[in-house]
């Protein structure tokens, strides 16, 4: 994600000095972005992923005194595990945990043709590598006892059915329900755990399942969306992400933060708002 639109940040308006960020699928997309913007923000991160050579080029550029790269599959406990811990060993704790690695697997949208092989390698990505990455952030953080942050990245598809495969569908809402359950356990230790649900913005990841690229994609994603003149960019995701993460969120917990333009809460079928 070269060329992010966000400008350097004035000190006073850092939101994450002094904070240690570990970022699942760190080395793409919205995680790269995150990554980025964290950094900007005071954060040092952990960058886990299991793309080698762009996770090591973007921790190199933002300096080796503030970003870190691990290789992590997030379907490996172990992976998962040593991860966390290489933040701890690293930077001293983990504040923030960011479950983002994903896959959109098969675009096969009828239950007829979908395999449970996809299905499962899907659920694996993402709903276990959450699960993981939630359970060992836990572990660090309960034993440190100085409150935390976990955040996931679920989908429009959590909330709205039809967007997307069944075995994404599946993973993204029982990745709310992860989330939920997990607020629900470690408030108690001040650890704050929430999820962002993103419409479609232009990562290999999307563009690779709805088969268009740059302008065409975007295009076609707007074309479906309730809120127009404005296309969804991986900034806006970051954004949200750093908001969940920062103490602009401290008393929000539990919650599935949709950045969907709206579209969630419509059903444009029934035209009553045509112009
Ligand atoms: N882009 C969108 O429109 C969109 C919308 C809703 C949700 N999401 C979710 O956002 C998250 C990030 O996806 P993105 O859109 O930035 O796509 P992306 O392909 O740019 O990034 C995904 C990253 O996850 C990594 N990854 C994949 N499998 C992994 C594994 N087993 N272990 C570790 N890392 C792994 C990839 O190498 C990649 O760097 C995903 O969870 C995705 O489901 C994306």
């Amino acid at each position: 994600m070269a060329g992010s639109s966000y400008g350097d940040v004035h000190e006073s308006a850092r939101k994450l000095v002094g904070k240690v960020a570990l970022i699942t699928g760190g080395a793409s997309g919205i995680g790269e972005c995150t990554a980025r913007l964290f950094v900007k923000h005071g954060a040092q991160v952990v960058v886990a992923d299991i793309q080698d050579e762009a996770g090591a080029r973007l921790c190199a550029e933002l300096g080796s005194a503030t970003a870190s790269y691990v290789r992590c599959n997030v379907t490996s406990e172990d992976d998962v595990a040593a991860a966390v811990d290489h933040a701890v060993a690293r930077y001293g704790k983990l504040d923030v945990m960011f479950n983002n690695a994903g896959i959109g697997g098969a675009a096969c949208h009828s239950i007829l043709d979908s395999t449970k092989a996809d299905f499962d390698r899907v659920l694996a990505v993402n709903l276990t590598g959450p699960f993981l990455g939630t359970k060992h952030a836990a572990r660090v953080m309960v034993a440190a006892g100085r409150g935390g942050c976990i955040i996931g990245t679920a989908s429009l598809a959590s909330a709205v059915a039809g967007t997307a495969s069944h075995a994404y569908t599946c993973a993204k809402r029982a990745l709310v329900g992860l989330t939920e359950n997990a607020a629900a356990e470690l408030g108690r230790h001040g650890i704050r755990v929430n999820c962002v649900s993103p419409a479609a913005a232009a990562t290999p990841l999307a563009t690779g399942y709805v088969g268009l690229e740059g302008e065409a994609f975007e295009a076609a994603m707007e074309a479906v969306a309730n809120l127009k003149g404005v296309r969804l960019r991986v900034e806006d995701i970051a954004a949200a992400v750093l908001f969940l993460a920062s103490d602009d969120a401290r008393y929000v917990s539990g919650h599935n933060l949709l950045i969907d333009g709206g579209c969630s809460i419509v059903n444009p079928s029934f035209g009553i708002f045509k112009d």
